[in-house]
């Protein structure tokens, strides 16, 4: 089929390469000439794990190909998707449409024979009504429909996450536009279920299920809290309710709360959509304060262990929101560095992969170190903030002899806490007295 996508980021991208990669002929488009001069030299404007080989496949054999042209992505393309994005608005939180809708507007001219619209952006209910007005408007005449297709990509894993989707969920209220849906993702029918619903109850269903993620790593931080204060072992807690299947094993892995630039955003609009809506959804404003206040306790615990150090020297390990990633927007490494930098600590930072966006946020506030034992030369302590893989297994005398004293405060729970104190270093974690 000959798709068209709206927007080369972080969902646009894995999106555009993977159908080109299931035979589909793919035009991505972004506004971005810097982005798009980017992808035409072959060059990769995000870090995802896969992408590359694919990517380079995929342009070889043309499958896929880059412009800043709405009207050559669209007017010979069975489906439109938009991957644009929407970010929040920075007083309401609500989710900022300005893109998605400017995106419909423009491509409504180009529609030329029956074409589906694909909203793969999170996007608050009820915009596909307002895209299909949009479209409307311009284009009177136009044979189109329009879809709820959200997206389930985590960032580091998108590619995986493209072809090993827990589910697809396709939001059509016309069965021509669900057909050419299906058509699609034929390749994954039999192996994937493909849920077709109400085109609101798709997008409902996308900030749904981001909140309820949202808040089940709330509840684990929180559960945590509460096994440092009775004595109880958290990790040993999050197995034992794990082996529940109605509460799975997935997302009980304590740390300094979650970030990213879809849970915060996410959790934020579908407040303000209840607040709208006049409805009370507590629980999702109870994540939010307390991810929030989360950030600023795990930085008073990374203080309280230099607490008689005037301006103590911290190393930090990771300012990506996440392993697996080079993204630090909403990053709780980067709003705990941010916190501590303002109490007076001398900060060294290493990330394997994030070090240029973190120095776009930080600028020459810290020290960057070429690699993790650097980083910790003459630290007072060692934080570790992110969960890379890297950080799992440290070589702990070369670290000791790089650390002023072998003190670790691991907020990821990555490091063997019985091998660190074997090896003589005082060790703080998350969860456990
Ligand atoms: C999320 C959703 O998982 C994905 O389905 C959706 O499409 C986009 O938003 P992403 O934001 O990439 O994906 O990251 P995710 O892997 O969900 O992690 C989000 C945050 O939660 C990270 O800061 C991560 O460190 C944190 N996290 C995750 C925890 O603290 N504990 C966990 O057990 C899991």
């Amino acid at each position: 089929m000959k798709i068209g996508v709206v927007g080369t980021g972080y969902v646009g991208l894995p999106t555009g390469v993977g159908l080109a990669e299931l035979g589909n002929e793919v035009i991505c488009i972004d506004k971005d000439e810097n982005k798009i001069s980017s992808l035409k030299a072959g060059k990769l404007t995000i870090f995802e794990d896969g992408l590359e080989d694919l990517f380079v496949k995929n342009v070889q054999n043309g499958r896929i190909r880059f412009t800043t042209s709405m009207q050559e992505g669209v007017e010979n393309a069975d489906i439109v998707i938009l991957a644009v994005g929407t970010p929040p608005n920075p007083i309401t939180k609500e989710a900022d449409m300005k893109y998605i809708h400017a995106a419909a507007k423009e491509l409504a001219q180009y529609i030329n024979g029956y074409t589906v619209v694909a909203v793969k952006s999170t996007v608050p209910v009820n915009t596909g009504d307002s895209v299909e007005k949009i479209i409307t408007e311009q284009h009177p005449k136009g044979e189109f429909d329009v879809v709820s297709l959200p997206e389930f990509l985590r960032e580091g894993f998108a590619i995986h996450d493209f072809f090993n989707p827990d589910r697809i969920i396709v939001g059509a209220n016309s069965t021509r536009a669900a057909q050419m849906i299906a058509k699609l993702y034929e390749p994954f029918a039999g192996k994937t279920k493909i849920l077709y619903v109400h085109r609101r109850s798709s997008e409902t269903i996308k900030y749904a299920s981001n909140a309820f993620l949202a808040m089940k790593i709330q509840y684990i931080n929180e559960m945590a809290d509460f096994c440092e204060k009775s004595g109880a072992d958290i990790y040993e807690v999050a197995q034992g309710m794990g082996l529940d299947s109605r509460i799975g094993n997935k997302f009980l892995n304590p740390g300094p709360g979650y970030g990213g630039f879809c849970f915060p955003k996410d959790t934020n609009a579908m407040a303000y959509m209840g607040r709208a809506y006049g409805v009370n959804l507590s629980l999702i404003e109870a994540t939010i304060r307390g991810n929030d206040q989360r950030k600023i306790n795990m930085a008073d615990r990374i203080l309280q262990t230099v607490k008689d150090i005037p301006e103590p020297k911290i190393a930090v390990w990771g300012t990506a929101f996440k392993g697996g990633t080079d993204d630090c927007r909403e990053s709780p490494a980067m709003q705990i560095i941010q916190i501590l930098l303002e109490r007076g600590a001398k900060i060294t930072v290493y990330d394997p992969q994030a070090m240029d966006n973190a120095r776009k946020i930080l600028g020459d506030s810290v020290a960057y170190a070429p690699d993790m034992y650097t980083a910790a030369d003459e630290a007072d302590v060692l934080a570790v903030l992110t969960e890379w893989e890297d950080f799992k297994t440290p070589d702990l005398q070369k670290l000791k002899s790089q650390l002023k004293t072998p003190k670790i405060i691991d907020l990821r729970h990555l490091i063997n806490r019985e091998t660190a104190q074997a090896n003589g270093f005082e060790i703080f974690s998350l969860g456990i007295k």
